[in-house]
């Protein structure tokens, strides 16, 4: 169960060659994907041979295989966790039922949504970061970059299988329409505004891999205590490969503090102006950048009282993060939960029913787990002999959704005027100038074991090969 076939025209585990129908909607769909990749994924690179992770088992100990291989022919296929025996529902209504191998017909609609919505998200961060390999600040880089890529493109076939499988004609529409819609697109954009975002430059990228592709380990792990059973082991198998995404968002961030920490010092200097003169990103321009990047992606777990969240919860659609680790009953009826809102020009907590607020308590557990590495971050500056810490703003600060949407609340959790606002915010947020600052910086260093003035080298390769190892063949 765990190999992988790979004979196929798309590699498999879930014994695709048994089911003629599928299998051809699929090779069907398969040039389409990879128009969609030639014309949107990485800018200029379909030639170069890239040192990328494959996988070929599901197996958590060595699924992974590296070699150099041209992105375009990169094995895409459809991987799923092996099925847990006699697995039950362990949440919800249905608690204690066995888990469903197919779509119940009253969760059909429901169900579908929830996976085109995580579906959408996977090509829309390879769009957003397509014009990035031509200003990688490395070689090491650039092929971390593409490895992102490619796994993003692999979690868009692991959301289509789902839906060419088990929801008919409207799966193979919705299966299109995830290779129609396109980020920042006027006409047709991504679902999720997140989504529609640029990501400029390497310091945003960095900040995304490590805020936004966390905010997609803690939807995965939701979906992965579903009831439906295809949707969890799918969503399992993902995990595996979101690991190294994270990962490269915060050494990328840490490699990048690095960097300015020794400039610091070297100049013994925190003036802002100096720094820059030297080539490297000062301390609150990184707050800054930690201070957007957070507050967009809290925002990506909706509205803080939801009837659908309820509704997705009772039903046994998507559970909480680690679902199976806690100990309260798991229906959560007549239970609390204390979410925020402004009340006379104050932050105040208000207590409300549990179900309604779980994308609050998904927003919670992630905003736990991202404190984490923003503390590593500041162990960086602290073991330069620096004094400067770096923090998450409040969760209250610069909301578009929910009952905090459009408030104006600094990043320490105080409520201000629209005026002391519109004054302050360039302190607050990456002002034109910050981003315009950053960006002058990007540009193209490949060499192998060169890298860019801003960033650090890192502490090891990839897969134990040496930091300056050929992980990019240009051709
Ligand atoms: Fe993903
Ligand atoms: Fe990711």
């Amino acid at each position: 169960m765990s190999g992988i076939n790979y004979s196929e025209k798309i590699p498999n585990n879930v014994n695709l060659s048994e089911d003629r129908t599928l299998q051809r909607a699929l090779e069907h769909w398969q040039p389409n994907y990879l128009q969609w990749w030639n014309d949107m994924g990485p800018d200029g690179s379909q030639d170069f041979d890239v040192y990328l992770r494959t996988a070929v088992s599901v197996d958590p100990q060595g699924w992974a295989q590296f070699g150099h291989v041209k992105m375009p022919d990169y094995r895409w296929g459809i991987f799923l966790n092996p099925a847990e025996q006699d697995r039950k529902i362990h949440f919800g209504d249905h608690m204690g039922e066995a888990a469903w191998q197919d779509v119940p017909g009253e969760h059909r609609a429901n169900l579908r949504r929830i996976i085109v919505t995580q579906g959408d998200t996977e090509p829309a961060s390879v769009e957003q970061q397509r014009h990035l390999g031509l200003t990688a600040p490395s070689q090491y880089d650039l092929r971390n970059l593409f490895q992102v890529n490619v796994e993003e493109g692999r979690h868009l076939w692991a959301m289509v299988y789902l839906l060419h499988k088990y929801f008919g004609k409207d799966g193979r529409e919705e299966a299109e329409g995830l290779l129609e819609r396109n980020s920042g697109n006027a006409d047709n954009p991504r679902i999720l505004q997140a989504f529609n975002e640029k990501t400029p430059d390497w310091l945003s990228f960095f900040m995304f891999t490590y805020f936004t592709d966390r905010d997609g380990k803690f939807q995965l792990c939701a979906l992965a205590e579903s009831a439906f059973d295809p949707l969890a082991r799918t969503t399992k198998f993902m995990l595996t490969e979101e690991a190294h995404h994270m990962f490269v968002g915060e050494s990328g961030v840490s490699r990048t503090i690095q960097r300015t920490v020794d400039v610091m010092n070297q100049l013994k200097t925190d003036d802002v102006g100096k720094l820059r003169a030297a080539g490297v990103i000062d301390l609150p321009t990184i707050q800054r950048y930690i201070n957007f990047h957070f507050s967009v992606t809290i925002d990506l777990f909706g509205a803080d009282q939801s009837s659908n969240a309820a509704t997705f919860y009772s039903s046994g659609l998507k559970g909480r993060y680690e679902e199976g680790k806690r100990t309260d009953d798991h229906v959560l009826k007549g239970n609390s939960y204390k979410i925020l809102s402004v009340e006379d020009g104050k932050l105040i907590e208000k207590e409300v029913p549990m179900l309604n607020a779980l994308n609050e308590v998904l927003r919670d557990d992630y905003i736990t787990d991202s404190k984490g590495g923003i503390e590593r971050w500041n162990r960086v500056i602290e073991k330069a002999g620096i004094q400067f810490k770096l923090t998450a703003p409040h969760k209250a600060f610069h909301r578009n959704i929910g009952s905090l949407s459009g408030a104006k609340i600094t990043p320490d959790g105080r409520v201000v005027s629209e005026a002391e606002w519109n004054a302050k915010v360039g302190e607050w947020l990456p002002s034109n100038e910050d981003r315009a600052y950053v960006g002058s910086l990007m540009g193209r260093c490949v060499e192998p074991g060169k890298f860019a003035n801003w960033i650090a080298p890192p502490v090891m390769g990839i897969n134990r090969q040496p930091v300056d190892f050929d992980y990019v063949r240009f051709n």
